[in-house]
């Protein structure tokens, strides 16, 4: 990536992996936020328990660092399940994905991360994996090769995508059952960051937790990362303890501002008010300006803008609110998009 990535890029960095197995929830009732997700699941979950049987295959969408790898492994959990791991762009050719199936005991939950980036011939093995338990093994090459049907153990697939939009309809439709991650209310990050402060025995007052979760992009990921570097400062600098202003201070010296934007969704809003007055302009020419790929816009930086009424998708293109000219300390235009609206009461239509 061409901007180079900072404190609240929700992608994960360095050696958090480690850290975040380590503040992952492992059972349902751990699991913070996401409601509707969480009571839909459960009932998936519990009905399958009480059948004997593997429950639908599930798939997750929704941004990175919200939750989608940790709530695959709560699902094994429950069913006390053996969870295999796996991910679209390991998945190249039908053998990578035949050899997985192949040995899946019964009942086995196989993850799938970054479904959507699974290559054609092994999601038509797939297709019929999920909807048979059977594989055709093809034996020899050109007009002499067969295709040896083999039977599979009942097995639960989980996938998980940034990208839903991208996944085809035949494969969108073998899944039971859909959990659609969302970005986290304030209140809830609150949470998660009370949680990760007792595992990490850090003394976090509610008024420090609600600072630093105000900032995190609706994004558990990036709380874990802030308390942290809140935690560094606070050690360093006042004796430990978090307060509203230590966590203000302390995140203003890493550059994340009141809103919580990165560096990629500020560029994209300057790029937007300063290079196309605040458009509308289309999503490869707004991606150029900022050197990015049009994915990375899509995915990373515009869900949040939106979210916090700061940018509108129009059928004309990507159009700046009047609050995002405001929030980088610019005077909307008079007919500025949203002038006169509520902030946040956007929804990007
Ligand atoms: N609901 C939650 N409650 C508590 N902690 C959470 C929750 N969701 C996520 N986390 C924390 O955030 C971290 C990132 O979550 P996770 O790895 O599951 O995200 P993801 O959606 O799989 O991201 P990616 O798209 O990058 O793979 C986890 O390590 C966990 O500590
Ligand atoms: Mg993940």
């Amino acid at each position: 990536m061409s901007i180079e990535r900072d404190l609240v890029s929700p992608e994960p960095e360095g050696d958090e992996r480690l850290i975040e197995a380590a503040l992952r929830p492992k059972r349902l009732d751990e699991f913070i936020g996401q409601g509707r997700v969480r009571e839909q699941l459960s009932l998936v979950l519990e009905s399958a328990l009480r059948r004997s049987r593997p429950p639908d295959h599930v798939l997750m969408s929704g941004g990175p660092g919200l939750g989608k790898t940790t709530l695959a492994m709560i699902i094994a959990a429950e069913l006390g399940a053996p969870l295999r791991m796996t991910s679209g762009p390991a998945l190249e050719r039908a053998g990578d994905l035949a050899a997985i199936l192949s040995t899946l005991s019964e009942g086995e939950v196989l993850f799938v991360d970054e479904i959507h980036r699974m290559a054609r011939p092994a999601e038509e093995m797939l297709y019929l994996a999920m909807e048979d338990f059977r594989v055709d093994i093809v034996v020899g090459k050109g007009p002499g090769a067969t295709s040896i049907p083999l039977d599979i153990a009942p097995f639960t697939l989980v996938g998980a995508t940034t990208r839903a939009g991208l996944l085809p309809a035949p494969l969108r439709d073998r899944f039971g059952f859909t959990a659609h991650m969302d970005f986290y209310e304030v209140d809830e990050l609150e949470r998660v960051l009370h949680r990760s402060a007792r595992l990490l025995s850090v003394e976090l007052p509610p008024e420090g937790a609600h600072e630093i979760a105000r900032r995190s992009r609706g994004t558990p990921r990036i709380a874990n990362r802030l308390l942290r570097r809140v935690r560094d400062f606070a050690e360093v600098r006042v004796e430990g303890v978090i307060t509203r202003d230590v966590a203000a201070a302390a995140l203003n010296l890493y550059e994340v501002d009141a809103e919580g934007l990165d560096r990629l969704d500020r560029a994209v809003l300057d790029a937007l008010l300063r290079k196309f007055g605040g458009g509308p302009v289309g999503l490869s020419t707004l991606a150029v300006a900022v050197g990015e790929e049009p994915e990375t816009v899509e995915v990373v930086a515009e869900p949040f803008l939106v979210r916090q009424g700061l940018l509108a998708r129009t059928p004309r293109g990507r159009v700046a609110t009047a609050s995002a000219w405001m929030h980088l300390g610019l005077t909307p235009p008079p007919d500025a998009f949203g002038a006169g609206v509520i902030p946040g009461l956007l929804d990007g239509a």
